[in-house]
C-alpha cells in the first residue's frame, strides 16, 4: 500500500513485518512510549508478535530513507461464531502525525482482515484519543455499545 500525502511530503510504504530487522526493533522501541508512558519495550515479546500466527505486525516506512514511523498490529482469531479481528497497538511518530499514515496503516490492517475472512474487525479506544477516534470514524469503524472489562491477577478479591 502506497499513500501519497501531497507533491511535497515524501510517502510511505505500509508492509507486513514477516522477519524482525533492527531497523524494525528499533523504531518499535522509540514509538512504544508514544502510545502509552506505561507500555514496556521488550524484544523477545516483539519477536514473538511477528512470529506468531494469530498476530500481524503492519509498519509504515517512510520511502526515502527507510525510517519506520508507525506500526499497527492486527490480531484475528477463530471462533464458534466466525473468525474474528482485533486492531491493537496503533502509533504514527509524533514528527509525522497528520500525513495520513495512521489511516494507511488502519486501512491495510482492515485489508488484511477482509482477506482472510475475518467477519468483524473491533477496536477499543479511550475517548481521550479525539485524533485516533476521528480516523476510526473515517475508515468505517461504528462505535458500539458495550462496556470494556479487564481482569489482573491484583483484582481478583479471593
Ligand atoms: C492516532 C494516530 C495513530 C494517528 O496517526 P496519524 O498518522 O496522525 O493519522 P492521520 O494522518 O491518518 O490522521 C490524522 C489527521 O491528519 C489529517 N490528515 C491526513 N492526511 C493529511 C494530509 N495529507 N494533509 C492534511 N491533513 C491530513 C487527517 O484528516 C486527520 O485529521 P483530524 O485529526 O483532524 O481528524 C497518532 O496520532 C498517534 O500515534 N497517537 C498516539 C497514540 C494513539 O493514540 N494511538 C491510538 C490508540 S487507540
Amino acid at each position: 500500500v502506497t499513500c501519497v500525502a501531497d507533491d511535497v511530503v515524501p510517502t510511505v510504504t505500509i508492509e507486513i513485518v514477516d522477519r524482525l530487522d533492527e531497523a524494525v526493533r528499533a523504531a518499535v522501541e522509540r514509538l512504544l512510549p508514544q502510545l502509552s508512558r506505561s507500555a514496556t519495550f521488550d524484544e523477545q515479546t516483539l519477536a514473538w508478535v511477528v512470529a506468531h500466527e494469530a498476530t500481524t505486525l503492519f509498519v509504515a516506512r517512510m520511502d526515502d530513507g527507510d525510517d519506520v514511523v508507525g506500526a499497527l498490529t492486527l490480531v484475528t482469531y477463530p471462533l464458534p461464531t466466525g473468525l474474528r479481528a482485533h486492531v491493537d497497538d496503533v502509533v504514527v511518530d509524533d514528527a509525522v502525525r497528520g500525513r495520513g499514515v495512521g489511516e494507511a496503516l488502519v486501512r491495510s490492517a482492515l485489508d488484511r482482515a477482509v482477506q482472510v475472512g475475518a467477519r468483524t474487525v473491533d477496536l477499543t479506544s479511550r475517548p481521550s484519543r479525539e485524533s485516533a477516534i476521528r480516523l476510526y470514524e473515517r475508515v468505517g469503524f461504528v462505535r458500539r455499545d458495550s462496556t470494556l472489562f479487564r481482569w489482573e491477577p491484583s483484582s481478583d478479591p479471593a
